[in-house]
């Protein structure tokens, strides 16, 4: 069979369309204007996202004996946010625009506005010289040489080392005249008419009732605090030893200031958080274990070398001695994907004072009492999700069924993951025989995995709709299944077909979507 493997990657309102078209993601509120950095996932954003949690429940927790999970609520007493720092210290620098009236975070106006720009003045030059110089072009050696990119890169480093440094002083003042010295205009007037710098607290809060009287209540903006403050009680219930540590998923809220592409950056979403508890002096040897771990976890179902890097914080948050982002290469670029943090005992010390309970661990082996350092690593769901789409989503050239070049387009979503495993395709529908086999195929897997019973359109618009949204494999029932109890299977990425007995396909698609065997992987 002729298959023209070109693979066109889709950009991100491709991305973002799709996600609508086919049922993944949904605006909030979207029969009253939407609401927005609010998003709803639909019957099959839900599944996919389903099936990462089950990924990262299942690498972190099933996969470690010292690890175990929590499920914490969302409102907590307001003096966690007190203690945490969260009440004092979780801002964003704010900058308005007087002329549009729009807001923006100071920090993203300079690395969007400015750095962004220099850097496509670089690309600009690397593509001039790639045509200029044909196959004889050397990228990496015309970056570390040409006096252009040179001078474009100083500036964005000198940028942002200055911003860095403004915004580890908390220099408001300095933070605009940065922007006024980089002469940063605004990109909807067009002007230079900027107000202050101010810093906005990104907590929503809401009125408690009953117990906790008028107080204010926070939602929570990240899940790690409920796993602090039950320290103790997972300590004295789970016979965990140090190191040793606990997870969870679930929904955090914060209110961005500016929250734009899409699911990236949301007011509600969710996150799985781990805090792993260790001696003092021993959180480096944590944190570099944890950075490797979490980069294979990624690895294993988006991408190769390429798609993820290492970023190092040289701002480092109120609570951390060391901190990376994983980033990932979204169709803007790359951004933070998931943050491994060195958070030294700042939490639990933090508590033990507010509360007045000691929240330390004795430990046997060394016979002495201390707070445990933590090392962190939490990563955002839904950016997760976005990762996931962006790098499946694909345009092919395929034959058609008269064979004909077509396009088709396909998320070649890693199969353990994929919200659809089979879908199960009488080639005829008016046939009776043959719906009536396919039927009884479709409900015996339907138990053991999410499968699709189709006999709409012809098989070849059926296909497409498989492909479009990830379902690894087509079973198809056709003539020859009359003959001799035989079927179809077709696989996605090649779309190639073997033809196997009835009776094996349970088997065969359960080994093939088996997440047992990613996970071993790790
Ligand atoms: N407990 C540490 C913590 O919350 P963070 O770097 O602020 O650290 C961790 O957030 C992860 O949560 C991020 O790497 C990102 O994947 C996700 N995240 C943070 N803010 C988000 C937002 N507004 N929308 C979607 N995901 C977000």
């Amino acid at each position: 069979m002729r298959f023209n493997q070109t693979k066109i990657k889709m950009d991100f309102q491709d991305i973002v369309s799709h996600c609508k078209e086919y049922g993944f993601i949904y605006q909030s509120s979207e029969i009253y204007g939407s609401l927005s950095a609010v998003y709803d996932y639909g019957p099959y954003g839900v599944q996919l996202k389903n099936n990462i949690k089950e990924y990262w429940w299942r690498a972190m927790v099933q996969a470690h004996e010292n690890i175990v999970g929590l499920d914490s609520s969302i409102f907590m007493h307001p003096q966690v946010w007190v203690a945490s720092g969260h009440v004092a210290a979780f801002n964003d620098p704010m900058i308005d625009n007087k002329d549009s009236k729009k807001r923006y975070r100071a920090d993203h106006l300079i690395e969007e506005f400015y750095v962004g720009k220099q850097e496509s003045k670089i690309e600009k030059e690397v593509e001039k010289a790639k045509k200029r110089f044909g196959d004889a072009f050397d990228e990496a050696q015309f970056r570390s040489t040409n006096p252009r990119v040179l001078e474009a890169q100083v500036k964005i480093d000198e940028a942002l080392r200055r911003m860095n440094e403004v915004m580890n002083n908390n220099d408001l003042e300095a933070f605009k005249a940065l922007i006024d010295e980089l002469e940063i205009v605004c990109p909807v007037s067009g002007t230079r008419n900027w107000t202050e710098v101010r810093q906005f607290n990104l907590m929503f809060s809401t009125q408690g009732g009953g117990s906790v009287g008028d107080d204010v209540l926070y939602l929570r903006p990240e899940t790690a605090q409920g796993i602090f403050v039950n320290f103790l009680n997972v300590v004295n219930t789970s016979r965990q030893k140090i190191p040793f540590g606990i997870a969870q998923i679930g929904k955090a809220f914060r209110n961005e200031i500016v929250a734009r592409q899409f699911i990236f950056r949301m007011r509600e979403f969710e996150q799985m958080e781990m805090q792993f508890f260790v001696r003092p002096g021993t959180e480096m040897e944590w944190y570099n274990h944890w950075k490797e771990k979490r980069m294979n976890w990624h690895r294993a179902v988006i991408g190769d070398n390429s798609t993820h890097r290492y970023h190092n914080h040289e701002k480092l948050a109120h609570y951390a001695n060391a901190a990376l982002d994983i980033e990932f290469n979204f169709p803007f670029g790359f951004r933070e994907l998931e943050g491994i943090h060195s958070r030294t005992d700042f939490d639990l010390t933090a508590h033990q004072k507010l509360s007045g309970k000691k929240l330390q661990y004795f430990d046997p082996e060394l016979k002495e009492s201390y707070v445990p350092y933590v090392v962190e690593t939490s990563v955002g769901c839904d950016r997760m999700f976005l990762a996931i789409l962006s790098h499946a989503l694909q345009e092919d050239i395929i034959p058609n069924a008269d064979g004909e070049d077509a396009t088709r387009k396909v998320l070649r979503i890693h199969p353990a993951l994929a919200p659809v495993k089979c879908a199960v395709l009488p080639l005829v529908k008016k046939d009776e025989a043959l719906t009536k086999v396919a039927r009884d195929i479709f409900d015996r897997l339907k138990y053991s995995f999410e499968c699709q019973y189709d006999e709409k359109d012809a098989i070849g618009r059926r296909y497409r709709r498989q492909d479009a949204i990830g379902t690894p494999y087509c079973i198809t029932i056709d003539e020859q299944t009359a003959i001799d109890g035989t079927v179809t299977i077709r696989e996605r990425d090649t779309t190639k077909q073997e033809r196997v007995a009835i009776e094996a396909v349970e088997k065969i698609v359960a080994e093939r979507i088996d997440m047992r065997t990613l996970l071993r992987t790790l």
